[in-house]
């Protein structure tokens, strides 16, 4: 249980730090929470019309969560490791830096999965990257996906069930995030990908 325990704030010291800020603000753009949705994600850096810096944030969001869950499974073992990859979610969206003013945690969440069960994490690409080219909205191609990876978890027999129902909550926590974005595509209101004017906050 301990190393449960200590693998909670390596998780989330990893899971919070911004890359979408930083890379847009070390590139000279301004603070990606100064356009579009305000959002500190891939989505919305792509809003400033820097695939470069879209590309940087979404490895940097996502490896985080990977690095996290691979060093507490060499230090202290897989329910450490789970352990991890939910913390840095958490860290994700509730970085202490922005004053516990995160992201939605997409590719964090991705990033946490490649690293707890991989084969799994391709699937989440797969339904994201096919909605995604179906009806180029990013926060519909995430919430699916998010819908098909604790399902495939709980379906694939060699997957712990406690790997299932951490990602299960942490899908749950991500349609809540979204919750702007469920209103905005149910009103018709959703920017798609790429596009560059401001949805309503
Ligand atoms: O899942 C997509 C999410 O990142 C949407 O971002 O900026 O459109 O709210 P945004």
């Amino acid at each position: 249980a301990l190393d449960i325990v200590a693998a909670i704030p390596l998780g989330y010291l990893l899971g919070s730090i911004p890359f979408g800020v930083l890379v847009t603000r070390l590139a000279g753009v301004g603070d990606v929470r100064n356009i579009g949705s305000g959002n500190i994600g891939t989505t919305n850096v792509l809003r400033t019309g820097r695939r470069d810096l879209a590309a940087a944030t979404l490895i940097g969001d996502m490896l985080k969560a990977t690095a996290a869950v691979i060093i507490a499974r060499q230090l202290w073992g897989e329910a450490a490791a789970l352990a991890a990859g939910a913390s840095a979610f958490v860290g994700h969206v509730y970085p202490v830096w922005l004053r516990f003013k995160g992201g939605k945690g997409v590719a964090t969440y991705l990033g946490a999965l490649i690293g707890v069960a991989w084969p799994i994490a391709l699937i989440f690409a797969a339904v994201w990257l096919g909605v995604a080219a179906a009806t180029r909205y990013s926060s519909a191609s995430a919430l699916a996906a998010s819908v098909a990876a604790p399902v495939m978890l709980a379906v694939v027999s060699r997957h712990p069930t406690s790997a299932a129902v951490v990602f299960a909550v942490l899908s749950v926590a991500l349609w809540v995030m979204h919750r702007d974005n469920i209103a905005r595509l149910m009103q018709g209101r959703e920017s798609r990908i790429g596009q560059r004017s401001d949805p309503p906050r």
